[in-house]
């Protein structure tokens, strides 16, 4: 017997309230939610993705230098050669991902349980990668954490905000262009998706 098909109407008011849910409960409730998913396997097939643009990036911004990456999940889809970069700190609120992160046993690497949105970010970053994430946020939460993360950039350095969605996340974009950072360059590197990458701001 097949199971049941759920009528779409029903699945999109869920997904609704799983991401207002991850929008606005407290944080507790956030990272139980997103803890939830990783246990579940919901998130499993980020692990796999052949998307080469993370790797692109961290070659072309941080060569031998920090990388800090916000929401990193499990980081499993990151190729990162041992030597070829100086730091690699990752930060979720799930415990699960950082678990599997942290079971990768990278070298040179450092890793927070934390909410993005109140992280103290110290010492300074050649590349900061927010991938998938933002849009998990606030509008003015988003844009807040892309101009406070230009303050720990090295001179040089870049954020990277990747959003695979501007359909469904064009409101986000928005917001983090509007953050007061000077943006350097963007690209779209696949059908609907957005890259915006943000330099220091012009006065410190
Ligand atoms: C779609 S996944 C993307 C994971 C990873 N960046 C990637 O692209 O493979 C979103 C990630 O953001 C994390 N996340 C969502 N809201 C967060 C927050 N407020 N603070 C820290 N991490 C958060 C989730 O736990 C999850 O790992």
């Amino acid at each position: 017997m097949t199971a049941p098909q759920t009528p779409p109407l029903r699945r999109r008011i869920v997904l609704t309230a799983v991401r207002t849910v991850k929008r606005w409960a407290p944080a507790t409730v956030r990272r139980r939610l997103w803890d939830s998913e990783y246990a579940a396997g919901r998130w499993d097939f980020l692990d796999t993705s052949q998307d080469d643009l993370p790797n692109t990036l961290i070659t072309k911004f941080a060569d031998g230098g920090r990388i800090l990456d916000l929401g990193c999940g499990t980081t499993q889809n990151l190729h990162l050669e041992a030597g070829g970069y100086a730091l690699y700190h990752g930060v979720d609120i799930s415990p699960d991902a950082i678990a599997r992160a942290r079971a990768l046993g990278r070298p040179d690497s450092a890793y927070d349980v934390a909410d993005v949105v109140s992280y103290p970010i110290t010492g300074r970053y050649d590349l900061i990668l927010l991938r998938e994430v933002i849009y998990y946020l606030p509008l003015r939460a988003a844009a807040r954490l892309v101009r406070r993360c230009g303050d720990s950039l090295t001179d040089g350095g870049v954020v990277a905000v990747i959003i695979w969605n501007t359909e469904m996340y064009g409101r986000t974009a928005a917001a983090a262009r509007r953050c007061g950072l000077p943006i350097v360059d963007e690209f779209v590197h696949a059908p609907g998706a957005v890259t915006l990458l943000f330099g220091p701001p012009a006065t410190r």
